[in-house]
């Protein structure tokens, strides 16, 4: 059962695509961590200085960024930690990914409506998404 749940994985990593293929390093994880971090510290700005174009700029950032997340292609190797993330994480993963995709553009819609009560709690219920994962997946 095991072994088949990994195949099934290895499986499913093969059927991303062209980017699975070039490998998706730890360094490269961070980097994207890291950008994510600063689109919303732009975003952030954005709301506080009440500048739509540096929330679009940051809702872009942070679009593009989070739906690279995956596990790294040496936990895709080993078998055992990528068990974990396919056993608890994947579904997570990528329900997290679309619910701050999600909530970017309502964030961006709001502001843009005139309603920067809203959007800001957009914006809080993004950072809620980052930390779930952070503390399910790392145990931060
Ligand atoms: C699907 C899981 C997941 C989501 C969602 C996620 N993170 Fe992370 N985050 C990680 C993991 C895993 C690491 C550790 C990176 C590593 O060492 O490989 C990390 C690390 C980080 C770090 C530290 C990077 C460093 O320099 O060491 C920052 C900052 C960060 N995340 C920001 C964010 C922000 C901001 C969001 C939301 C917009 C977010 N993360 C969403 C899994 C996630």
């Amino acid at each position: 059962m095991k072994k088949r749940l990994f195949q099934i994985g290895v499986i499913m990593a093969l059927g991303c695509g062209v980017a699975q293929a070039d490998g998706y390093t730890q360094a490269d994880r961070i980097a994207d961590m890291q950008k994510m971090a600063q689109a919303m510290q732009d975003i952030q700005s954005g709301l506080l200085y009440n500048n739509l174009d540096i929330i679009k700029a940051g809702t872009k950032v942070l679009k593009e960024t989070v739906v690279k997340v995956r596990p790294t292609d040496e936990e895709v190797n080993n078998k055992d930690i990528y068990e974990k993330w396919l056993n608890n994480n994947l579904k997570m993963t990528n329900k997290i990914q679309k619910k701050i995709r999600n909530k970017a553009d309502t964030l961006e819609e709001r502001f843009a409506d005139g309603d920067a009560v809203q959007a800001l709690q957009e914006y809080s219920k993004i950072i809620g998404q980052c930390m779930k994962c952070h503390v399910r997946l790392r145990k931060w």
